[in-house]
C-alpha cells in the first residue's frame, strides 16, 4: 500500500490509484466535472486540482490524473484551491452560461457571478468529451467524438450528420455533467423521436 497524507490525515492507496481515487475512498470531497470512474480519465476541466506541499514547495495539479506517491502531502482545501476554484467556476460561468447544472454547481462553491466576458449566451457545452469517450468505453460505439480543435471545438456525429450508429442508449445523456447532451442527442439520431432510456452509470 502507498501511505501518504490528505489535509494532514494519515491515508493509504492501491498502487495506480490517482489522488481522486484515494480521497473519494475516504469520503472527502472534490468537486469533478470531466471525471467519471467508469472512463478514463482526461484532466480536461481542471476543476478537481488540489494542492501539493513539500514544506515552502507547493504546487497545484489535477488530482483526477495525478498517480498517488509515498509520503506526498496532498491539501484538498487551501487559499490557492480555493482561488482556482473560483477562477475556474468563473470561466465555466462565462463559457457555459445556459448551464443550469454548472451554476448550480459554482453556487454550492460560493460563485454566482462572473468577470469574464459571455460570448454564446446559449452555450453548455464545456467540451470535456466525457460523452464521448462513455460512447467508447462502456457502449463500445463511437457514435460521437469530440470534433475540430481550440475554440472551433464541438461534440457531434461523423461529419455533424445524423447516425445510425447511436443506439439511443442515454449513457452519454446520464453521464454528461452540464446537461448539453440531452439536447444534442436529438440531433445525433436519424430518428430524434425515439426515447432514451438512460443507463445507470
Ligand atoms: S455534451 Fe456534456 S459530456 Fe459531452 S462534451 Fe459537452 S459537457 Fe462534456
Ligand atoms: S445514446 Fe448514442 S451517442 Fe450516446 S452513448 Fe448511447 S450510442 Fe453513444
Ligand atoms: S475532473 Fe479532473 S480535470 Fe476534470
Amino acid at each position: 500500500m502507498i501511505k501518504f497524507n490528505i489535509n494532514d490525515t494519515p491515508v493509504e492507496a492501491e498502487p495506480g490509484w490517482t489522488v481522486l481515487e484515494t480521497a473519494r475512498h475516504y469520503g472527502i470531497e472534490i468537486p469533478t466535472l470531466c471525471y467519471h470512474e467508469a472512463v478514463m480519465a482526461s484532466g480536461a476541466c481542471r476543476l478537481c486540482m488540489v494542492e501539493l506541499r513539500d514544506g515552502e514547495w507547493s504546487k497545484l495539479v489535477a488530482s483526477c490524473i495525478y498517480p498517488v506517491a509515498q509520503g506526498i502531502n496532498v491539501y484538498t482545501e487551501s487559499e490557492s484551491i480555493d482561488n482556482v476554484r473560483r477562477w475556474i467556476f468563473e470561466m465555466l460561468l462565462a463559457e457555459v452560461p445556459a448551464s443550469p447544472e454548472i451554476r448550480d454547481m459554482a453556487r454550492r462553491y460560493g460563485v454566482e457571478s462572473t468577470r469574464f466576458a459571455i460570448k454564446n449566451p446559449y452555450e453548455d457545452c464545456i467540451v470535456c468529451g466525457l460523452c464521448a469517450r462513455a460512447c467508447e468505453e462502456i457502449v463500445g460505439l463511437a457514435a460521437i467524438s469530440v470534433m475540430s480543435r481550440g475554440v472551433h471545438k464541438k461534440i457531434g456525429s461523423p461529419f455533424s450528420k445524423p447516425t445510425e450508429v447511436c443506439v439511443a442508449c442515454g449513457c452519454c445523456v446520464t453521464i454528461c455533467p452540464t446537461g448539453a447532451m440531452r439536447r444534442l442527442i436529438e440531433s445525433v439520431r436519424e430518428t430524434p423521436e425515439v426515447t432514451l432510456t438512460p443507463l445507470a452509470v
